[in-house]
């Protein structure tokens, strides 16, 4: 595990990087000159993504030319099992952005051996910088920042997303989505997975669960939640891989009545083990 100084040291580095593709997203708002789909239908990428990545990949190469990445829109550079490895997601939330709707967001993680260790999310909308590194807290704009304290399901406001796949997939999260809508005060369907995750962090939100999701996606808001007091698992509460493309992301209390609803509710089985078929 990185040091306490060593962290710090990448945690000042990311934020130059986030505070750098912020500015970027904000030069480009409302005035993209294009945006395509990538493959699959609805998963859009603009040139502010490219921009806002770019801008990332370049500081990081500045201060630490030696590192590993796996960015959304470039792919891994760097070596296949490295010690430090950062996934960054230039802008999460790019359909809301393409609406000019303006939850969307700048997230870097860092993994260290596999384990995400570092976060640093963007909002530039809100001017909201949320940056965790374990061990050292979770903080927004420098405050520190803790989860909620709800503790039964029928109190809770949730959040979930549902994957690009979605239309092609029996488990596209929908009858998960139904049925704790009826068992919450609410499920919120943000559009930006590391919104979703911040929101948990800081108590806005009560939990959060997601299929389909890519390490980008959430390497970064695993730390903010596990650092200001939450728990994140696999749905079944085994523990959580970067690359299963599940979360379950709670305020710690809510977490086994969370997993109960997603284990009855999901039609295929445990829900863990088909992400990968
Ligand atoms: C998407 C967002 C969305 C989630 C999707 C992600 P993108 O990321 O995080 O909330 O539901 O699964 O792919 O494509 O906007 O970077
Ligand atoms: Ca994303
Ligand atoms: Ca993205």
């Amino acid at each position: 595990m990185p040091s306490p100084q060593k962290l710090q040291t990448f945690l000042d580095i990311a934020t130059e990087a986030a505070l750098a593709a912020g500015a970027v997203l904000q030069q480009c708002w409302g005035k993209l000159d294009s945006i395509e789909e990538k493959g699959r239908s609805g998963d859009l990428v603009t040139n502010a993504d490219r921009a806002a990545e770019a801008e990332i990949l370049k500081i990081l190469g500045r201060h630490l030319p030696n590192h590993a990445i796996l960015a959304e829109e470039s792919g891994q550079m760097g070596g296949s099992l490295p010690d430090y490895l950062w996934a960054i997601d230039p802008l999460d939330g790019t359909t809301n952005y393409a609406h000019q709707y303006p939850l969307y967001a700048v997230s870097i993680g860092l993994l260290y051996q596999g384990t995400p260790v570092l976060g640093v999310i963007f909002s530039p909308f809100f001017q909201e910088l949320y940056r965790a590194a374990s061990g050292l807290g979770a903080t927004c704009n420098r405050q520190p920042i803790c989860v909620s304290k709800t503790t039964s399901l029928e109190k809770s406001l949730l959040a979930t997303g549902f994957a690009y796949d979605r239309h092609g997939r029996d488990d596209n999260n929908y009858a998960e989505f139904c049925r704790l809508t009826h068992l919450s005060q609410g499920v919120r369907r943000g559009g930006s997975a590391a919104l979703d995750l911040v929101f948990v962090a800081c108590g806005r939100l009560d939990g959060y669960w997601e299929r389909g999701l890519s390490p980008w996606d959430v390497a970064a808001g695993v730390v903010l939640v596990q650092e200001a007091g939450g728990l994140v698992t696999a749905y079944d509460g085994s523990t959580f891989q970067v690359d299963s493309g599940r979360i379950l992301a709670t305020n710690r209390h809510l977490h086994l009545a969370l997993g109960e609803v997603l284990k009855n509710t999901c039609s295929l089985g445990n829900p863990d083990q088909y992400e990968l078929a």
